[in-house]
């Protein structure tokens, strides 16, 4: 890897079926960094616990979300891919950050009032509190330029740059003040059944989302059935009662590569029904080839924990660098160094 290149460092979470929202939103921008930066992909499962999950499904969903990053396109050779939990750096840096977090910048996050909402107020963990420092602390050790993620996360970077600038205002620079990078088309895809709620692979209906490995006939039943209005007049507008046409518009775009206009051209004049059948035919055309690397993969045993251990030991030699340099600033006795 060309020690030159900028870097970069993104992750997922492992808490549910990966929907063509995280494919649209994150997964396909990173694809196209590869070429561009030194890349860092995650799988973030020390994020994924900050609600209860079983712990059956959330390893099968780890190795699950492993196995869609290089089905969607990342090359193992050219970024380094690793489990989260497998750098104890970051749980390290993330404790340190979360000392320097203010109460009042954590209980301002959506993320945070959204998902805390949706659980009885004992049962909340304090690690849904803290989840900003740790996701702070993810992008940090790895001195990323940019984050390349989808609009959902913008406020948690936000949170990250200005830690980033706190820690370097105490104790010198430090960090990297990390960039943003949102996709032009599709940063926030939307719920199909709900075309005001973003699309999340931690709901449960059954019409709400597309899974990146849904069937070709599950993808059609689910887009056929996407919520619309009857004004009968396709093109993209903001205007909340148009928000499941300009939902289709926005992943018809996204992912044909088009233009607004030439969107907007190719379905003047046209039905419903039309738009639908072409969203259902360019998300199966994606689909399709990544499942059968997916597949693939899923029977190559042993190639995935390969890359895995691999990228684990390549990151933790970034990521500890970084770490070593906090802990000396903050005033940390230096241990013996364990190689
Ligand atoms: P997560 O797991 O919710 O989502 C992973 C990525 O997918 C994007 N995304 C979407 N984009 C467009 N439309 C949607 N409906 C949609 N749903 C999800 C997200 O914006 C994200 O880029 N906090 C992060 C995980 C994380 C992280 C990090 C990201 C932890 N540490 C460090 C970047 C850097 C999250 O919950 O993503």
């Amino acid at each position: 890897m060309d020690s030159h290149k900028k870097r970069v460092l993104s992750g997922i979470q492992p808490s549910g079926n990966l929907t063509i929202g995280n494919y649209i939103g994150a997964l396909r921008q990173w694809v196209e960094e590869q070429e561009h930066y030194e890349c860092y992909f995650c799988i973030v499962d020390l994020h994924a616990i900050t609600v209860p999950q079983n712990p059956v499904a959330l390893r099968n969903k780890t190795q699950e979300v492993a196995a869609l990053y290089i089905a969607s396109g990342l090359d193992p050779d050219k970024v380094t891919i690793f489990i989260q939990s497998h750098v104890t750096a970051h749980a390290e840096l993330g404790w340190i950050l979360t000392c320097l977090s203010p109460l009042g910048w954590l209980y301002r996050m959506t993320q945070f009032k959204d998902k805390a909402a949706k659980q009885q107020q004992e049962s909340v963990g304090a690690g849904l509190l803290n989840y900003p420092a740790l996701m702070a602390a993810d992008i940090l050790l790895y001195q990323a330029h940019a984050v390349p993620v989808g609009d959902d996360q913008r406020q948690h970077l936000e949170f990250t740059r200005d830690l980033a600038q706190r820690f370097n205002s105490l104790y010198g620079e430090t960090f990297v003040i990390p960039e943003v990078m949102i996709p032009k088309a599709g940063a926030r895809i939307m719920g199909l059944d709900n075309p005001t709620a973003k699309m999340s692979k931690s709901e449960d209906s059954e019409y709400h989302a597309v899974y990146m490995l849904d069937s070709p006939a599950q993808v059609k039943k689910k887009i056929m059935r996407a919520v619309t209005d009857s004004l009968a007049e396709i093109r993209f507008s903001d205007d909340p009662e148009r928000a499941g046409i300009n939902n289709l518009l926005t992943i018809y775009q996204a992912l044909s590569g088009r233009t607004t206009n030439e969107v907007a051209q190719q379905f003047e004049g046209k039905g419903y029904g039309d738009l639908k059948k072409a969203v259902v035919e360019q998300v199966n055309s994606h689909l399709e080839p990544l499942q059968t690397r997916y597949n693939q993969l899923m029977r190559e045993a042993g190639y995935l924990d390969d890359i895995l251990a691999k990228g684990a030991e390549k990151a933790a030699e970034t990521a500890e660098r970084t770490l070593n340099t906090v802990k000396e600033r903050i005033g940390f006795v230096p241990g013996k160094p364990r190689r």
